[in-house]
């Protein structure tokens, strides 16, 4: 979008950083198979910029990141070691080093033996409680261990947290944000506040109560809001729609109601029709009915065809996209059609602003554009709660807390 600074803070580019040891949180919490393999390196790649700017300032980076939720104990498949491996296949000309200990000696020393424009990466910062509890002696360890003059907070993902290395830690050095945080703060406000009109929202994805002030947040800054995914099943029964055996979400009566009211006649969109199925298998047949259609043993997969051209004919119109949630079971091919189309509709629209959620949002989008490499988007987030958080007005501890 057309910059106008949104993030108020100081960056690695407002100080002389030159031949300093920068201690770096970064979000490298990436998805994962069975087989620890990672199956989006998407979070990591973006970390890139502000890495290659550190070490092109001969910086020593020692880089911090959580991957997983391990409760504060060693656990092997929370290891960061997958994470550093790909790190290392994508900066091949760095040497960058592997500490299996977060804050022990052995971490101390490896930070200690690396030298100007090398990397350490440090093990999984969540195999400690002190993380997650924010806890200052766990912090005063991070700072000891990397030797750091200052700390730069580039984990997007993780500033909604107010945990060690996203709070504690910013009152024991000079705290500074990266390219990343910069870039996604200043996409994602500026987009809410300043967006080229009409502003079309896309809302999907399972649970209501995860996006209610988001949602509220969009009613008051969008001309539309179109809802899909299993969310507008909630929606759909709210109004007395027969929904068959689809999952909504229970005790959001109150919730809907409010939303409804404060939506402008005309502005919030639910689906007219839905891709249903009995069962929910890559086998399923798909069928396409108006919503006062839906047989008692049927589930909601999709938005069905015809919302699907409803909702394009309104991105057709649209200067400005946002869109957070997959409209229906894309892990399914017959049920990822919504977003399909919702992803070609927007990618087609030249010169349109889109933003593009994080989360299962990015993954299918990532994914989709594998598959389709002259697609475009504006920004796609490495954010998931962040984001929301972000777009809702909320302000985040991990922001905050920098210089
Ligand atoms: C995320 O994936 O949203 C961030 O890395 C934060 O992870 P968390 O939800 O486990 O705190």
């Amino acid at each position: 979008m057309a910059h106008t600074q949104f993030f108020k803070k100081k960056t690695i580019k407002d100080i002389d950083i030159h031949g300093k040891t920068i201690l770096l949180r970064a979000d490298f919490n990436v998805p994962m198979n069975d087989k620890s393999e990672i199956t989006s390196d998407y979070r990591i790649i973006k970390s890139l910029p502000t890495i290659k700017y550190l070490l092109d300032r001969k910086c020593k980076v020692i880089i911090i990141s959580h991957i997983g939720r391990p409760d504060g104990k060693p656990e092997q498949k929370y290891s960061l070691r997958p994470a550093y491996t790909k790190l290392q296949e994508l900066m091949p000309e760095i040497d960058i080093k592997f500490s299996e200990s977060t804050i022990d000696d052995s971490a101390k020393i490896t930070c200690k033996q690396a030298v100007e424009g090398e990397i350490v990466l440090l093990e999984n910062l969540r195999f400690d409680p002190g993380e997650v509890g924010n806890d200052m002696d766990f912090a005063k360890q991070l700072r000891l261990v990397s030797g750091a003059d200052y700390f730069v907070q580039d984990g997007f993902g993780v500033v909604h947290r107010a945990h060690a290395s996203t709070e504690a830690i910013t009152h024991l050095l000079p705290a500074l944000g990266g390219l990343l945080l910069a870039e996604e703060v200043d996409e994602l406000l500026g987009v809410m506040s300043l967006p080229r009109r009409p502003l079309v929202a896309v809302v999907g994805g399972a649970k209501i109560s995860d996006k209610i002030g988001f949602i509220e947040r969009l009613l008051e800054v969008a001309d539309t809001v179109l809802i899909g995914g299993a969310m507008a099943n909630t929606f759909l029964k709210y109004n007395d729609n027969e929904i068959g055996k689809s999952v909504f979400e229970p005790g959001q009566e109150e919730i809907i109601k409010k939303i409804f009211k404060k939506a402008k006649p005309g502005q919030l969109i639910l689906p007219k029709d839905v891709g249903v199925a009995a069962e929910i298998a890559t086998s399923s047949q798909r069928r396409d009915c108006a919503i006062n259609e839906i047989q008692k043993d049927e589930i909601i997969l999709d938005i069905g065809f015809e919302t699907m051209r409803e909702f394009s004919g309104y991105i057709h119109n649209a200067n400005t996209v946002i869109w957070n949630g997959p409209l229906g079971y894309a892990e399914i091919k017959q049920f990822a059609h919504g977003s399909e189309v919702l992803a070609k509709t927007i990618s087609d629209q030249a010169g349109i602003t889109s933003i593009v959620g994080g989360g299962d949002t990015a993954d299918f989008v990532l994914n989709w554009l594998d598959n389709n490499p002259d697609g475009h988007f504006t920004h796609i987030s490495t954010g998931g709660g962040a984001g929301l958080e972000l777009m809702s007005g909320l302000k985040l501890p991990g922001v905050e807390a920098l210089l």
